[in-house]
């Protein structure tokens, strides 16, 4: 597949996504864990749209929305160290562990990757007040891991499948907006196709 058809089929999944029903929202999520796209807006959340009193039902938050709140945070991580950002990661921040090799803009650039390609809030993997801890944050623990297998990914696996011109994957190869990557496609595989169809004959 050319990289133009990935990414217009990339579009075209985030589409279809971002139009199908919504995750159902998790109640009472503890700090750092569950699914995302649901998690309150630091700083109050807005009530649901038509459902005055209260007790309605968390709605998601849009990407869109998403992508604003953490370009918000980032700009403001930014201002905190003003002329550093092309210091190493490593000496700016102080719990860097994996994402060596990294000017601190970079890292910071990564941080919004990693929240685009999940669909998470930087508050998903983190306590907004204090973005170096790890006590008690699985999800930040777990995207560290996620760091590291891709990283085997992309120096031992790739390079031996494809020698020259070696490919990159990403956490959007995965995950594609989605904190739990889907195990099938949209749309679903009709009821009785042979082995790897997916779709209905096209006509
Ligand atoms: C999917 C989880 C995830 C999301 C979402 C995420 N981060 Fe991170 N962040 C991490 C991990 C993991 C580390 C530690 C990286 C390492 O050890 O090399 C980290 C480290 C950092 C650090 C360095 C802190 C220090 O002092 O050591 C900053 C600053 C940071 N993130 C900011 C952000 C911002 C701002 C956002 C939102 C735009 C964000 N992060 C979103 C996982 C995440
Ligand atoms: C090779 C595919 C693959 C790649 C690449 C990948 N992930 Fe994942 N990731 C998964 C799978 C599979 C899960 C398990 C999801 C589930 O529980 O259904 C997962 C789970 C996670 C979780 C926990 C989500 C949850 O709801 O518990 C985080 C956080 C995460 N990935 C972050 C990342 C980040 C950040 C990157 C890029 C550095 C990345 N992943 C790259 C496949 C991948």
């Amino acid at each position: 597949m050319t990289v133009t058809r990935l990414i217009v089929f990339a579009g075209a999944v985030a589409v279809v996504l971002s139009c199908s029903s919504s995750p159902s929202p998790t109640p009472s999520p503890s700090p750092g864990a569950g699914p995302t796209t649901s998690a309150a807006p630091p700083g109050g959340t807005p009530g649901a749209p038509g459902a005055p009193g209260g007790n309605a039902p968390r709605v998601p938050i849009p990407r869109d929305s998403l992508d604003k709140l953490r370009a918000g945070r980032v700009q403001a991580m930014l201002r905190t160290i003003a002329g550093h950002e092309n210091e190493p990661a490593e000496q700016v921040f102080k719990n860097v562990q994996v994402l060596k090799g990294l000017t601190a803009g970079e890292l910071l650039n990564k941080m919004d990757e990693f929240g685009h390609a999940l669909s998470w809030g930087c508050n998903n993997c983190h306590r907004l007040n204090d973005f170096a801890a790890d006590s008690g944050l699985r999800n930040k623990a777990r995207a560290r891991a996620m760091v590291t297998m891709l990283a085997d990914i992309n120096g031992q696996y790739l390079p031996k499948i494809f020698p020259t011109n070696t490919p990159k994957a990403t956490c959007m190869t995965c995950h594609r907006g989605e904190n739990s990557p889907s195990q099938t496609m949209v749309p679903p595989r009709m009821p009785g196709a042979a082995p790897g169809a997916t779709r209905p004959p096209a006509g």
